[in-house]
């Protein structure tokens, strides 16, 4: 890793910095921790500057007949995208670009006999440049590092394609209104895939939000909870080990859109309320530097990580929204605990939580509704996207599954029958901003005795009239794109 993508990935903070200095020298960390201070008045200075050029909240496309692809990045998630992109009609790979060659030959080797043919990308750090600059490219999908993503989005909006992006969609302030920006300029979507929005308890819970069953809500919980310390610690999962560096070099919630995302759209965050402050606290590191000590001890490889001041185990910030909802949200990818995504939901009229299992529902009764009842409430707000499954479903007479209990794949057949339809994405560049800049304000209040910090107002002030445009039950219309297996 060279120094420019360091201090990226350390998103220029004292968290960064000091983790740089284990790399290079002191002087170099001394500059950067002087950065600390000033965001939030930068981020004052963005909302008072900002005048929104067009508004891209329920933004139609042109439509396009055949989605012609080109993704960036197939590691892990890359290359399981591309396989979830070959199940839907109506859509063509024809590039795929990555820096390994390793992780180009596996995906290589998914599209066999697939009827997708792309050219591929590899050699070099910007390869995927010249990806962008196609000209028979509608769609770029970005799976790379999350330091990475803001970057490629803004370059490849600007070579007119539309943008979808892993989560978060940013790492900085700064990266968030670059993405904003370039999409209103371009007019290009530029949607974070925020995929646990539709797993089928949680996009249930946003229809039943959409339906009134919750009143007003108050308040929601929301977590990545799920440990990873086997996944950050082995030389082959991960490329350059970038989770390791990322846990070396940032504080705060470098992950929050999990539990973040189902539960904002939930409360209409960008669309009727928005986030006004929040803070955040993280305990100690209990287990990632002594882990990384230990492995040094056996293998010289680690020792670039024992010194490492590595972010605390457990991750919390709480935000306040200017409608006075409040959203608590958790991040510990270390203690070995069960998978806990949490997602309780606490309205005026009704509740829902999901981890630990089993999930419940709450009619307003003060007490969690029997098994029975839940499973009606499931049924009767099931959302039109799960209704479209199902005939999907009963058309190929088997089983549709996906990752992340299906919503991998809803997720994207949505976006490309969007696409095809010139209908508004889920998600657009306000709610990948807002959800993704969480992360430098987080890693801010950490650094300052967990003080709360302003959410910039993404919309420019659009929030208060913009309509709601997760489109769970299909009523803008689409719906002739087909699964194929
Ligand atoms: N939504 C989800 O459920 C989910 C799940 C897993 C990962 N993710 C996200 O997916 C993204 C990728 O994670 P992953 O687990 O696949 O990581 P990974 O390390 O397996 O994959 C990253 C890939 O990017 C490539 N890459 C690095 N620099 C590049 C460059 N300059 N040009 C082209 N390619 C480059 C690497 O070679 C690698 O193949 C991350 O943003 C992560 O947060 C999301």
């Amino acid at each position: 890793m060279n120094r420019k993508e360091f201090l990226k990935l350390a998103g220029l903070t004292g968290a960064g910095a000091a983790a740089w200095s284990a790399f290079e020298s002191e002087a170099e960390a001394g500059s950067l921790q002087s950065i600390i201070g000033d965001l939030p008045k930068e981020i004052d200075d963005f909302q008072a500057t900002h005048k929104q050029r067009f508004n891209m909240s329920g933004y139609r496309a042109p439509k396009i007949n055949t989605v012609r692809v080109g993704i960036i990045g197939v590691g892990n998630r890359g290359t399981h995208h591309a396989g979830t992109i070959i199940r839907v009609s109506d859509v063509e790979i024809k590039a795929v670009a990555d820096v390994s060659e390793d992780r180009l030959g596996r995906v290589k080797k998914k599209l066999a006999n697939s009827g997708h043919t792309p050219d591929y990308y590899a050699g070099s750090e910007h390869e995927w440049k010249k990806l962008c600059e196609r000209k028979d490219l509608d769609l770029i999908l970005i799976t790379t590092p999350t330091y990475l993503h803001a970057d490629m989005a803004v370059y490849a909006m600007e070579q007119g394609k539309h943008v979808i992006t892993e989560v978060p969609a940013a790492v900085s302030i700064k990266e968030c209104w670059d993405m904003v920006k370039t999409s209103e300029k371009t007019k290009k979507h530029c949607m974070m895939m925020e995929n646990y929005s539709y797993m089928p308890f949680h996009i249930t819970t946003l229809n039943m939000a959409k339906q009134g069953f919750f009143g007003e809500i108050v308040h929601g919980d929301g977590a990545y909870n799920t440990s990873k310390m086997g996944n950050n610690f082995r030389k082959s999962m991960y490329w350059n080990m970038w989770w390791l560096k990322m846990y070396g070099a940032r504080k705060g919630n470098i992950y929050p859109t999990h539990g973040l995302g189902p539960i904002a759209q939930m409360m209409n965050v960008n669309r009727g309320d928005r986030f006004d402050f929040l803070v955040s606290v993280e305990s100690k590191d209990f287990m990632m530097q002594a882990k990384a000590k230990e492995l040094a001890k056996k293998d010289p490889f680690f020792e670039q990580f024992a010194e490492m001041d590595f972010r605390g185990n457990m991750s919390s910030m709480l935000i306040k929204t200017v409608e006075g909802r409040t959203l608590n949200i958790q991040h510990d990818a270390t203690s070995p605990s069960p998978h806990n995504l949490i997602h309780g939901v606490y309205g005026t009229k009704g509740s829902v939580l999901y981890d630990p299992a089993p999930h419940r529902i709450c009619t307003g009764n003060g007490r969690w509704a029997d098994k029975k009842t839940a499973n009606k409430l499931m049924e009767q707000y099931k959302p039109g996207l799960l209704k479209q499954f199902e005939k999907f479903r009963k058309g190929l007479g088997k089983t549709i599954s996906s990752g992340h209990g299906g919503s991998d794949l809803i997720n994207v057949w949505h976006i490309i029958d969007c696409l095809r339809n010139g209908l508004p994405l889920d998600q657009d560049v306000y709610d990948a901003a807002a959800f993704s800049s969480v992360v430098q304000l987080s890693e801010w209040s950490v650094l300052n005795n967990s003080n709360s910090i302003k959410v910039p107002d993404f919309t420019a002030g659009a929030w208060k009239t913009n309509k709601a445009n997760m489109d769970i039950n299909m009523e803008f219309g689409g719906g002739t794109t087909k699964v194929l297996g």
